[in-house]
């Protein structure tokens, strides 16, 4: 039997102030309704799923569709926002009679697979309502119960001053069998405060039907936190933090500061890595053994991959946007490695060095104010201070190959394309722009004269 999944996203996120529709809005670098996409990506169950789609249907659906995953996503247009129930009623035609549908609301991002797979399981007999206790529950659906038993859901907006004070709260969502959801949600009416079909009213028409109606308390509070405005959407961006951070110490990690880091990705390590505060790590990351990372680094990029060898030092103020750093490099302070870079084991870069597009082979060395782009570099070269790759004439972009154990005189311009062959040496402050052969010296610069008995300028009267 297939699990059926209804994500209900078509709402405007009115108090987010924002052009990007609420369930877009980037949490730890990915939008809301990604993070319930790829939660039930990992439940080991057939599934498909419905996503209720309303404002900016074309953005939700197109970020939806983009999102590689196994199961097939029906997305189903909402023209009236007319409430929570109705946007599921959306979904009943495309619903089997047997079975179960899960209900989430794609701006409660952080339900957990484990707390889905229970919540299927109690919902067997019937339904089973996912529920919180809260001691601030303002804004959210109170439980109404009656001996012990739910009976009922009343929203804040529609609560009696008693009603308030219960603290338990609906979260939204609720595994239903499609059987009682076929046969309540046509009974929904909107008399009440908004004049909207509730969702919530799902659970009084089923205590009136006699149907057995079990909650499951969710086990960690985050899991049910809603967004619906950017202080609730940084308040769970941070506790968010402190989950995967947390995660991360458990795993062995140092975090100087835990409360000072942040994952908009995934982070892969090895044994003895620190990270010191206030580090950002983005896409897909992965550091190896004795890894150090110092303070305000900004390390990969969305969607791209970064891969650190063992030992790898990158000093603080560093960004690493994607590529391969091999063993024992140490990069920084203030360095840019951009993309498609492969340094090589050993090799430095140091200070306001910016790489681009590069392969830098084994023990070479670049270390102050430098740009290489679009180049080779042989092993065991040393650049100088303030070498630039002329690799853009305005139109197009050409390569530098620089061989093994070169020397780069300071303040060298080499103008793309050109080779320094290996062995060779470029005198400082030299404009290259054609080959160097093994083991030349190039001297390529205005040349000096010392001029005596020069008459100095004297201040006019
Ligand atoms: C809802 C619940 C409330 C619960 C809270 C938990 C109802 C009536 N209330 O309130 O009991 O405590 O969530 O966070 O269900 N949506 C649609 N179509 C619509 C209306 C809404 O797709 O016609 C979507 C929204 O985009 C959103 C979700 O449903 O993702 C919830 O809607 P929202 O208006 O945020 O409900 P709350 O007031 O938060
Ligand atoms: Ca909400």
């Amino acid at each position: 039997m297939i699990t059926q999944f209804i994500i209900l996203a078509a709402g405007a996120g009115t108090r987010m102030r924002s052009n990007t529709p609420k369930v877009l809005q980037p949490l730890a670098g990915k939008p809301l309704l990604g993070h319930l996409l790829s939660t039930i990506e990992q439940l080991p169950i057939d599934k498909s799923c419905h996503l209720i789609t309303g404002h900016q249907s074309e953005r939700v659906e197109s970020f939806a569709n983009e999102q590689s995953l196994s199961y097939v996503i029906n997305a189903i247009y909402q023209a009236e926002q007319l409430g929570t129930g109705h946007a599921v009623q959306q979904a009943l035609p495309h619903l089997p009679d047997e079975g179960m549908s899960v209900i989430l609301y794609a701006d409660v991002p952080l339900v957990s697979g484990e707390t889905l797979t229970k919540l299927i399981e109690d919902a067997k007999d019937s339904l089973c309502l996912l529920t919180q206790t809260l001691d601030n529950p303002k804004g959210y659906g109170r439980i109404i119960r009656e001996a012990g038993q739910a009976v009922g859901i009343v929203e804040e907006k529609d609560a009696t001053d008693d009603q308030r004070q219960i603290k338990e709260v609906n979260t939204g969502m609720m595994a239903v069998n499609n059987a009682v959801l076929k046969s309540l949600l046509p009974k929904l009416q909107n008399n009440n405060q908004q004049q909207e079909y509730y969702l919530t009213d799902l659970i009084a028409l089923a205590h009136r039907e006699a149907l057995p109606i079990n909650t499951l308390d969710v086990a960690n509070p985050i899991e049910a936190q809603g967004v619906n405005d950017k202080r609730q959407l940084a308040t769970l961006e941070r506790a968010y933090q402190c989950q995967l951070a947390d995660a991360l110490l458990t795993q062995g990690v140092t975090l100087i500061d835990p409360d000072r880091f942040d994952l908009r990705g995934t982070l892969k390590i090895s044994k003895d890595v620190t990270i010191d505060a206030n580090c950002i790590i983005e896409g897909e990351v992965e550091l190896g053994e004795g890894v150090s990372i110092a303070s305000h680094c900004v390390i990969g990029t969305p969607h791209q991959k970064t891969v650190i060898g063992n030992g790898v030092e990158v000093k603080s103020h560093s960004v690493i946007e994607c590529g391969i750093i091999e063993d024992n490099c140490v990069i920084g302070p203030y360095a840019r490695i951009r993309p498609n870079t492969h340094l090589h084991e050993n090799v430095k870069i140091g200070n306001f060095v910016e790489v681009k597009k590069s392969d830098i082979h084994q023990g070479a060395k670049v270390n102050h104010l430098t740009y290489i782009g679009d180049a080779t570099i042989g092993s065991h070269a040393n650049i100088g201070a303030g070498t630039i790759t002329c690799n853009y004439d305005g139109v197009n972009k050409s390569k530098t190959v620089i061989g093994e154990g070169a020397f780069i005189g300071s303040n060298s311009s080499l103008v793309a394309p050109v080779e320094v062959k290996s062995g060779a040496v470029v005198g400082a402050g030299s404009t290259i722009t054609r080959t160097v052969e093994e083991d030349q010296l190039a001297i390529a610069r205005g040349k000096q004269r010392n001029i005596d008995h020069w008459p100095k300028p004297s201040k006019k009267s």
